[in-house]
């Protein structure tokens, strides 16, 4: 085992998908593994094959097109979800099967109804059974934060026997605090007679906000492998951020005795897509990834940071990705320059037809905008600008007029049941009256969740980002939408959380 290498177990595609409303498509997920890819993560959790059909093909997907990373699956220590994980990462150059089983005293009590015998046997017995699919198996002990310490080291030491080489330790509920978190790894290292022949990992979650400090606090006391997430998504409050935890141990090199084999430029770009799919935006003051997290705002600072850039910031804005937003195109750009662009931010277009569709849409913004900066070529390239799938309903027009002293009114025509519709309606606002349009003529009755507007650069002609968020009947998605006018941006959003809501929910 090579110590000083902190192996990179990124689980946006997986814990990260199980926030609620961040559910992602297979195509949405291939993206966002391309650029784990680039950003050179060891290990790709790149879902829960047993959970859906579409979290199978997703995985299988990834594990036909990613050749750099490892691709891993996550399966409950029962056979069929064994089965299904092996079926799903068959193509994959390399591939990690990984199970879990709870060992708390409530979960085994209360959940799996199992004694502690019954717990190890079916740990050690599917375990056994992945070495049917690969020889690089994880092991975790769900609920580990709140399990028994003598218990824990007597399953582990199984685990390692019947094969598992990677032992993570969840904190599956973000219970623990970092001394405590840190203290248990180093024991169970120390305690396990076999404990050299694994990795140990670190999974926790951010109920406390505590997740980034535990898994560095279990980093310095031996943990080799962190469980992380782009931005911190995960399930509940979140999971550790990779960005926070990569920056970390590359900032503290004093500190850590490792470090990881992230191509950090990346960061920032990985976050925006991230984001962009997603619909979850990236507070200001974010760690690493945030708007502001290299903007000096005081008077001392920037006087500091313009006399001696150290005596501010530990870190490099570019080494993160952070690129001034340049203006990088404009009107006159061809197509190649577009492409080349696109290329440094971490796309490949290997259809051309993809980026045939994509230089029409710059131009056509470019008309209206005339500066490109990266962060709209972001948006441009993600599919809320255009191309968004629309199996059910399909925006074709809006009209819109706000009113000072009176209400405003929206006509929209959305084409839904092979045929154009057509209706208006009034509101407190443009996007109120167009709500109102869209549900008049789809009849949806879902509830909205949540609306959230996003400029993606200065000036009134940015780039407006819009995430509705629906529900119903406990289904819950966020639809994306992004214009330079922001009654359309809204539209498109509302309409893709429509489509995702019908797609999910099989109305017909
Ligand atoms: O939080 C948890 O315990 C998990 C395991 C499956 C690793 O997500």
């Amino acid at each position: 085992m090579n110590n000083s290498n902190l192996v990179i177990f990124d689980t946006t595609l997986r814990d990260g998908e199980q926030s609620p409303g961040a559910s992602m498509n297979t195509s949405e997920k291939l993206r966002i593994a391309k650029l784990l890819e680039k950003l050179n993560v060891d290990v790709i959790e790149a879902g829960f094959p047993i959970a859906s059909k579409g979290d199978f093909e997703a995985v299988h997907k990834i594990a036909s097109t990613i050749k750099g990373s490892t691709i891993c699956a996550l399966a409950r220590a029962i056979e069929k979800d064994i089965d299904i994980a092996g079926e799903a990462i068959k193509p994959a150059l390399s591939s990690r099967i990984h199970t879990f089983i709870a060992t708390s005293e409530i979960h085994m009590q209360k959940k799996l109804n199992m004694t502690k015998d019954e717990v190890i046997s079916q740990a050690v017995k599917s375990i056994k059974r992945i070495t049917r699919y690969t020889d690089n198996i994880e092991f975790s002990s769900e609920d580990a934060g709140r399990s028994d310490f003598d218990f824990l080291c007597k399953i582990i030491e199984q685990a390692i026997n019947a094969g598992a080489n990677t032992i993570n330790i969840p904190d599956t509920v973000g219970y623990c605090i970092p001394e405590e978190y840190g203290m248990l790894i180093k024991r169970l290292i120390e305690n396990i007679p076999n404990s050299d022949k694994a990795i140990f990992s670190t999974h926790c979650q951010n109920d406390l906000g505590l997740a980034v400090a535990n898994s560095l606090s279990g980093v310095i006391n031996g943990a080799r492998q962190v469980e992380c997430t782009i931005n911190g998504l995960g399930e509940r409050a979140g999971n550790a951020s990779l960005e926070e935890v990569v920056m970390t141990v590359k900032t503290r090199q004093d500190l850590f005795n490792c470090n990881t084999k992230i191509n950090t430029k990346h960061i920032v770009p990985i976050s925006k897509l991230v984001s962009s799919i997603t619909g979850f935006p990236i507070q200001p003051n974010k760690a690493i990834v945030g708007a502001n997290a290299f903007a000096h705002e005081s008077g001392i600072h920037q006087d500091g940071v313009l006399k001696h850039r150290e005596t501010y910031e530990i870190m490099l804005a570019q080494d993160v990705g952070w690129d001034d937003n340049k203006i990088v195109l404009g009107k006159h750009s061809g197509r190649n320059a577009l492409k080349t662009r696109l290329n440094e931010l971490g796309y490949d277009f290997t259809e051309d037809n993809d980026l045939n569709k994509i230089f029409d849409n710059f131009k056509k913004l470019a008309d209206i905008k005339h500066e490109i900066y990266d962060d709209d070529l972001h948006t441009l390239v993600s599919s809320k600008y255009s191309d968004q799938p629309s199996k059910y309903f399909k925006l074709i027009n809006i009209q819109s007029s706000s009113n000072f002293n009176n209400k405003a009114e929206s006509e929209v025509i959305i084409f839904y049941q092979n045929k154009e519709n057509k209706t208006t309606a009034s509101g407190g606002g443009a996007v109120d009256a167009t709500f109102k349009a869209i549900e008049k003529i789809v009849k949806s009755n879902s509830l909205l969740r949540l609306y959230s507007v996003n400029n993606i650069t200065d000036g009134t002609d940015s780039l407006g980002e819009v995430t509705v968020r629906l529900e119903k009947n406990n289904v819950i998605v966020n639809g994306l939408g992004a214009d330079s006018d922001i009654v359309v941006a809204s539209a498109k959003a509302y309409i893709d959380a429509l489509n995702k809501l019908y797609e999910l929910l099989k109305i017909k």
